[in-house]
């Protein structure tokens, strides 16, 4: 069976989607199958940073309707052939997906791929419920500003009342030159301070946020700090990308000194 992890956060707009995405393709890059569930039913978030809105034909609504086959709905990524995306429907209701149809659709999942992600709405109602239901693991996602820290504390208490065996922190838009200059919290403080292990650390790119995946924008750091998340979820290694090393050199902080 494959592995289940949902994806989620307290606070909305953390990147939950953005870490689905690239996550997905540096996993996928590394070998093995991936498939990544968009659980924000009524926006389709997920199918946009992977640039392929355009392909959709079906969506999870038009399986749950049985209006086509789960396979029938499955995006293929058009650089690599392990890594697919099961779209969100737009056009359907929240109630219209129920609990058990979504999991359903993820143990299905599970029995084909190595790695179900789940792509989890904002929030902590039924959306919530839905895309954690189904899931073994969780990948929680903040960012180092103190509200989002502050409420992916309260999603790690929520999740302790799922079934739920693994769960790790993603601290995403790290800024780097700002914890060197004691400014901001480094990830391995934030995750200390929520005393759960961290898995990754994702620096601020300016890149990322106009086009959603590394693979997409060529940046080298983003695909360095995923290639090491992805590694730590394989259980290949626990390092994690250090945001801090770009600004660490002795000329960049000369010439910073300053500022
Ligand atoms: N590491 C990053 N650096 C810069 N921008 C980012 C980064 N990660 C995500 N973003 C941007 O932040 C915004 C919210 O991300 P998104 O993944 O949609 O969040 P969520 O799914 O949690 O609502 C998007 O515009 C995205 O491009
Ligand atoms: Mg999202």
């Amino acid at each position: 069976m494959g592995r289940k992890i949902v994806v989620t956060s307290g606070k909305g707009g953390v990147g939950k989607t953005t870490v689905v995405a690239n996550l997905g393709i540096a996993l996928a890059l590394m070998g093995v199958s991936v498939v990544m569930v968009d659980g924000d039913i009524g926006l389709n978030n997920l199918d946009v940073a992977l640039s392929c809105e355009s392909r959709i034909i079906y969506d999870i609504g038009d399986v749950v309707l049985h209006k086509c086959r789960l396979k029938q709905a499955l995006v293929r990524d058009s650089n690599l052939e392990n890594l697919f995306l099961l779209p969100s429907a737009k056009f359907v209701s929240q109630d219209s997906i129920s609990v058990q149809a979504f999991s359903s659709i993820v143990n299905e999942f599970a029995r084909e791929f190595e790695y179900v992600l789940i792509d989890c709405p904002a929030g902590i109602e039924q959306g919530f419920h839905r895309a954690v239901m189904p899931a073994q693991e969780a990948l929680v996602v903040t960012t180092p500003h103190i509200s989002a820290v502050r409420d992916a504390d309260k999603v790690l208490g929520l999740l302790t009342t799922y079934s739920i065996s693994n769960v790790g922190i993603i601290v995403n838009r790290v800024r780097g030159d700002l914890v060197v200059k004691d400014s901001a919290m480094g990830a391995d403080e934030i995750a200390k301070l929520l005393r759960c292990p961290l898995k990754g650390a994702i620096p601020e790119d300016d890149k990322l946020g106009f086009a959603g995946t590394f693979a997409e924008t060529g940046s080298e750091i983003c695909y360095t700090a995923y290639k090491m998340l992805a590694e730590c979820i394989m259980g290949k290694s626990d390092r994690v990308y250090d945001c801090t090393k770009p600004y660490q050199s002795i000329f960049y902080r000369f010439r910073h000194k300053r500022s």
